[in-house]
């Protein structure tokens, strides 16, 4: 699964250790989720090209890097993926933002769709969909054929833990989408919850059971 980048960086898996703890507040939470956002987006934004632009420093001018014209998008899967949108905004804050509603039948674990709303010109940019879950990969293969239907081409999937179950299904749905991952754990349970894991990500993130 060549599309598949297991993050090693200490400061993420620091962050995630604590992250799965079950005492964890709320608030705490979502800060962690935050900086593992900004971590996650730094690693995924490594090869963004760069362009020569003139520069006036207070002493001469000179040739410097910047970010060349790249549109970028973050499309995050409602609800968990909003924890993730501060932390990527701070690294981009020029990007479109747009929204994939999805939620996990209990039963079937099955994805369903109630909400797709994607930034125009989505076919030319790098669009990046946070989501801190990737269990049986339903919510991440649906989103990326929403956005692969709608004429997005360039497209990074960006989670905290994902179960090798969903990474497998994901791999053969869309082997050509990277998938960068803070942790790829153990199993899935017979609910379709990851293990170790961590629990509900939006109700841990929103407060909610
Ligand atoms: C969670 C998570 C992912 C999905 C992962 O969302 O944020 O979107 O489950 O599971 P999968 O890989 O098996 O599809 P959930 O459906 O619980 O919705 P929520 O964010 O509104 O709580
Ligand atoms: N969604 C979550 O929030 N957690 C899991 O373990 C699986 C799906």
């Amino acid at each position: 699964m060549d599309n598949i980048i297991e993050m090693t960086h200490p400061l993420i898996k620091h962050k995630l250790t604590q992250l799965r703890n079950k005492n964890t507040s709320s608030s705490q939470f979502r800060r962690l989720v935050s900086e593992l956002a900004v971590l996650t987006g730094y690693e995924a934004l490594r090869d963004l090209p760069l362009e020569d632009v003139e520069t006036e420093t207070p002493l001469e001018t000179c040739l410097a890097p910047m970010i060349s014209g790249k549109k970028l998008a973050i499309v995050p899967i409602l609800r968990a993926g909003l924890g993730m949108m501060d932390g990527l905004l701070s690294l981009v804050p020029e990007a479109k933002v747009g929204h994939i509603g999805l939620y996990r039948d209990e039963t079937t674990h099955q994805p369903h769709e109630y909400y797709c709303k994607l930034p125009a010109s989505i076919d030319q940019r790098l669009i990046l969909i946070p989501d801190p879950m990737l269990a049986t990969g339903g919510s991440a293969i649906a989103a990326v054929d929403f956005i692969k239907q709608r004429g997005g081409r360039q497209i990074k999937f960006l989670s905290i833990i994902a179960a090798p179950e969903g990474l497998e299904a994901f791999s053969k749905a869309h082997p050509d989408v990277q998938v960068y991952c803070g942790c790829i754990d153990r199993e899935l349970n017979s609910n379709a919850y990851i293990c170790p894991g961590l629990g509900d990500a939006g109700d841990r993130i929103f407060g909610t059971e």
